[in-house]
């Protein structure tokens, strides 16, 4: 193709669980704020409109299974067709959003679809955990309803594995990039064609865009009272209030998820918002664990500065690089907590809400990741536990408030 198309195809490929949908709402986000029409076609929607009582099977993925193999053919044929008429009428951009891990079915996509290029995009996570989170995720649908928790875990480890068999990475296609998509970075590009959008659609896939994040430090701890750091103590009467009260908060805003420290102050914080949600899921990630105080954990400021003088002096004298001995600081912070960031954009599918229950020193280093801070000032942040964060970040809107929520 020499004449820049106008139109274009987007065709995602991966295993399960990669952030294929993810990507594709992002694209799709940021093309309708752009007034460009966008549709996204997912084979896994009309699977389960069209069979749902056989399709959660492992089995239905065994490649040697041939009727199922016709049954999911068919479906991929569906909307490709559906995304042909899209782009035949008004329809600037059409996304496939499906597996796509074989050559053939490729070949296929690309036998229908001639009038306009095609840029597909492969995502590929090696993040075991997050794997893990999505797929426990994916089974809360309706339908894996007939089974516990584990067999379904199970049930969809085996349908990745039967994907595995037939895993073709992207190599002969003429326009593709090759993303992580956990650190939204491009490993791999090859684009033959002149693609419309191919500038905006790079941009899209490497930019931390955050439609809407709220950012909580959680409610007041046992240790809070007292003066405590780290430790994992309960909240107080005060503090179980204060997560009511931001239940009520949030009572109109949708969440899909929470996510939290593995601490139980957070854990505790996030279930009263929880509670006045409709379907919404508390996701424990270790990388927000509050700063480790190593030989400190557990003591008073007041008792430090006593008993430890000299970790007091050296951690005023230079707070951002000073590490506890056996413990952390700020500095050696840094890159869990923007794991911990990415992990919490890559679960957070569509582009909605996202909810981060924190520690004071977790949310400073969060605070510092949305906003230019010079080192030496994020120890020192402001994190009130009577307030929340709203952070907005996308290409074209800039939103940054401090909001009480009582
Ligand atoms: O006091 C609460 C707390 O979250 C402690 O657990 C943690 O050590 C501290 O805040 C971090 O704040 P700073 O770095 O100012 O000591």
């Amino acid at each position: 193709m020499t004449i820049k198309d106008e139109k274009l195809y987007i065709v995602m490929v991966g295993l399960p669980s990669q952030g294929k949908s993810t990507i594709a709402y992002r694209l799709q986000d940021i093309f309708k704020k752009n007034d460009i029409p966008t549709m996204i076609y997912n084979n896994g929607e009309l699977r389960r409109r069209y069979a749902p009582t056989e399709t959660w099977m492992s089995e239905f993925y065994n490649p040697e299974n041939t009727e199922a193999v016709d049954l999911r053919k068919h479906f991929a044929l569906m909307n490709i067709q559906r995304a042909k008429a899209y782009l035949r009428n008004r329809g600037m951009v059409a996304i496939l959003d499906a597996t796509n891990v074989s050559r053939s079915r490729r070949q296929l996509i690309e036998e229908h679809l001639q009038d306009h290029p095609i840029l597909y995009i492969e995502c590929i996570n090696n993040d075991e955990d997050i794997v893990d989170l999505s797929i426990r995720h994916k089974v809360r649908s309706p339908e894996f309803g007939s089974l516990t928790q584990e067999q379904a875990v199970a049930e969809f480890k085996k349908r990745i594995d039967y994907y595995r068999l037939i895993y073709n990475p992207l190599h002969v296609e003429r326009n593709y990039i090759l993303m992580d998509s956990l650190h939204n970075r491009i490993v791999n590009e090859q684009i033959e064609d002149q693609l419309p959008l191919y500038s905006r659609i790079r941009d899209c896939l490497v930019t931390d865009v955050v439609k809407s994040l709220y950012l909580i430090r959680h409610t007041e701890s046992m240790y809070n009272v007292e003066d405590r750091i780290g430790g994992d103590p309960d909240l107080t009467e005060r503090g179980r209030e204060q997560a009511r009260a931001l239940g009520r908060f949030f009572r109109k805003k949708r969440l899909a998820y929470i996510f939290t420290s593995e601490k139980k102050r957070t854990i505790q914080t996030a279930e009263a918002i929880r509670a006045e949600q409709e379907d919404c899921e508390i996701v424990p990630l270790r990388e927000f664990n509050e700063i480790n105080a190593g030989i400190c954990e557990g003591m008073t400021y007041d008792e430090i500065q006593r008993f430890k003088p000299d970790i007091h002096s050296a951690r005023k004298a230079n707070k951002y690089t000073y590490a506890y001995p056996g413990g952390e600081g700020y500095a050696t912070m840094k890159e869990r907590i923007k794991i911990g960031i990415k992990k919490a954009f890559f679960l957070n599918q569509k582009p909605d809400n996202i909810m981060i229950i924190g520690h004071r020193a977790v949310n400073r280093m969060i605070l510092s990741h949305f906003l230019y801070r010079r080192e030496d000032d994020v120890p020192y942040i402001y994190v009130p536990q009577d307030k929340v964060y709203h952070i907005v970040a996308t290409q074209d809107r800039k939103v940054f408030e401090l909001k009480k929520y009582a």
